[in-house]
């Protein structure tokens, strides 16, 4: 038997959301699992992709031996169900570009453990794969998108569970991605991150939340001006970033320009405009990232409200 799974690219934080807001976008990673006939191959992993010469679907940096995160997450599958994952051929086809703050991992999880749980039978509900792809990922804001498609506010409780509401999106709200020539390993990312903040800190991105759930609700353009701003994560990661700063700042004059976030945790930044303002955005960025030497990739999208889906 062998099944594939079509799951789309996230961005997560959006700005105030650290670890709880995330979006899917229309970008696709496909993972196929086959259960091979021969006894005693084992598990083999083959990591691909259909781009030629691309520099950012690098996929060097992907293990394809045991240390292969589909396949940590599709053995984490098994073991729950008490069955242990032999005689496997795991495809993973990447179009989501690697390390660059888009969700590429979450996506090759969750896509994993959707073909995992096909094969055995459908042991589990909507509940338990998103607690097993938090498990493997970590936190929650990039697995549940790619699960569930939209924007979406979500928490993963002590007891392991994960409680999930999507938010409304305006439909036109513009998003533009720019994916810089370099990669950044989430590890390294949040190890910049300090263990505590103050507490002025804490009130400040409560408000921007809050800010931006009535922001998204409403289509406030002038709230979510602010609301998309932090100092819980970005503060910290702008010097792992060069110039990210300065492109914030540049189009923040910008009238179309509603705000500029680290997608995830970095490189890539995230624009969201009033209308489609790829060309202007083009300018500013490239006049920006070649003073620090970095070309980048413009990706001119819409949100994905479709989360992972099976492929036939
Ligand atoms: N919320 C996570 C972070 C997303 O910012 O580190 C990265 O996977």
């Amino acid at each position: 038997m062998k099944v594939s799974y079509k799951v789309p690219a996230t961005t997560a934080n959006l700005g105030p959301g650290f670890d709880c807001l995330g979006m899917a976008l229309p970008l696709y990673n496909i993972v196929t699992i086959e259960e091979t006939v021969m006894p005693s191959t084992g598990i083999e992993v083959n990591v691909m992709n259909d781009v030629e010469n691309s520099d950012i679907l690098e996929l060097d940096s992907i293990p394809e031996d045991k240390d292969n995160i589909v396949l940590k997450a599709v053995e984490t599958l098994y073991n729950l169900v008490g069955q242990e994952a032999n005689e496997l051929k795991i495809n993973i086809n990447t179009n989501i570009p690697i390390a660059r703050g888009l969700g590429s991992s979450a996506s090759v999880i969750v896509g994993g453990l959707m073909c995992a749980n096909e094969l055995l039978g459908f042991p589990a509900d909507e509940d338990a794969l998103l607690s097993v792809a938090t498990e493997v990922e970590g936190h929650p804001d990039n697995v549940v998108p790619a699960v569930v498609g939209g924007v979406v506010m979500s928490s993963l409780e002590d007891d392991g569970s994960i409680v999930y509401r999507k938010l409304n999106w305006p439909e036109e709200w513009h998003i533009t991605v720019c994916v810089p020539d370099f990669e950044l390993a989430t590890n390294v990312s949040r190890s910049v991150l300090p263990q505590m903040v103050s507490m002025e800190d804490a009130v400040f991105n409560s408000k921007r939340l809050a800010m931006l759930v009535n922001a998204l609700d409403n289509k406030d353009e002038k709230l979510i001006k602010l609301a998309l701003d932090d100092r819980l994560h970005q503060p910290y990661r702008e010097k792992l970033i060069p110039g990210f700063k300065e492109i914030r700042n540049a189009l923040k004059h910008e009238d179309n320009v509603l705000g500029t976030v680290i997608s995830g945790a970095g490189p890539s930044l995230l624009i969201v405009s009033q209308k489609n303002n790829t060309e202007l955005i083009r300018n500013t960025v490239t006049d920006i990232w070649k003073d620090f030497n970095i070309n980048f990739e413009i990706k001119s999208l819409n949100i994905e409200k479709n989360g992972a889906k099976k492929v036939d």
